[in-house]
């Protein structure tokens, strides 16, 4: 039995027909709703924002899983939890005191994830581990959908699994960017908890299918 958990990019889907989308994912065998939220400082594009994820809790009956791409997120964590965020997720460049920041995301009722760019060392993390519960370690530079799986994120996983147990946390792993039938199965061995999946899903012709088979990992 694959224990791992399937998260759905929605910056792929259809936003003239976004409830249609979101539908889908409910129905479909995904765990979680993965919701990326751009600023346009810290990555070169702007997603959506606040009255978009308002829409999206309205219509999704699953764990909404809310990425931000955007600096100074501090400013923003009451906020998102009042938008109904399960897990709120800072990248480690954007944070200066990135202890007090999980602090506060946890604080505002929220699961804490951290991400890292694909420069960023797994190291950075050795004294905040136990207190993150989700790492998502991006496989793409942050920025845009439907880009290549930059292959270097295997060691990374490795790294990060041996970091988490070494440590006896209970942070899962994350992966973010160009997962497909390709590379989930070798994540997932390599120790991913976690696979966001964008393109592949709602670019596919039958997106349910699609998830399934990332779920189960028969393709
Ligand atoms: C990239 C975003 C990803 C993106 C994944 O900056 O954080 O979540 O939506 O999309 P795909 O799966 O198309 O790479
Ligand atoms: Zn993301």
């Amino acid at each position: 039995m694959n224990k791992h958990l399937i998260a759905p990019s929605v910056l792929a889907a259809d936003f003239g027909n976004l409830q249609r989308d979101l539908e889908m994912i409910n129905q479909s065998d995904a765990d979680w709703f993965h919701i990326d939220i751009m600023d346009g400082v810290f990555v070169p594009n702007i997603s959506f924002g606040m009255p978009v994820l308002k829409e999206i809790k309205r219509h999704a009956s699953k764990t909404l899983d809310v990425h931000l791409m955007i600096v100074n997120p501090d400013q923003y964590i009451e906020k998102f939890a009042e938008l109904g965020a399960d897990i709120l997720t800072v990248h480690y460049e954007a944070c200066t005191h990135l202890h007090r920041t999980i602090q506060a995301i946890k604080a505002a009722g929220m699961k804490a994830g951290v991400a890292l760019n694909p420069h960023t060392n797994i190291d950075t993390l050795k004294d905040t581990i136990k207190d993150i519960d989700l790492v998502c370690l991006m496989s793409v530079n942050p920025g845009f959908g439907g880009q290549s799986f930059i292959e270097n994120t295997y060691n990374k996983v490795k790294d990060l699994k041996s970091l988490i147990v070494s440590k006896s946390s209970d942070c899962k792993i994350e992966i973010d960017g160009g997962v497909t039938n390709q590379n989930a199965e070798k994540l997932v061995n390599c120790g991913a908890d976690v696979l966001v999946a964008g393109s592949y899903v709602f670019k596919s012709k039958k997106p349910l299918e699609t998830i399934s088979k990332l779920k189960s990992l028969n393709f």
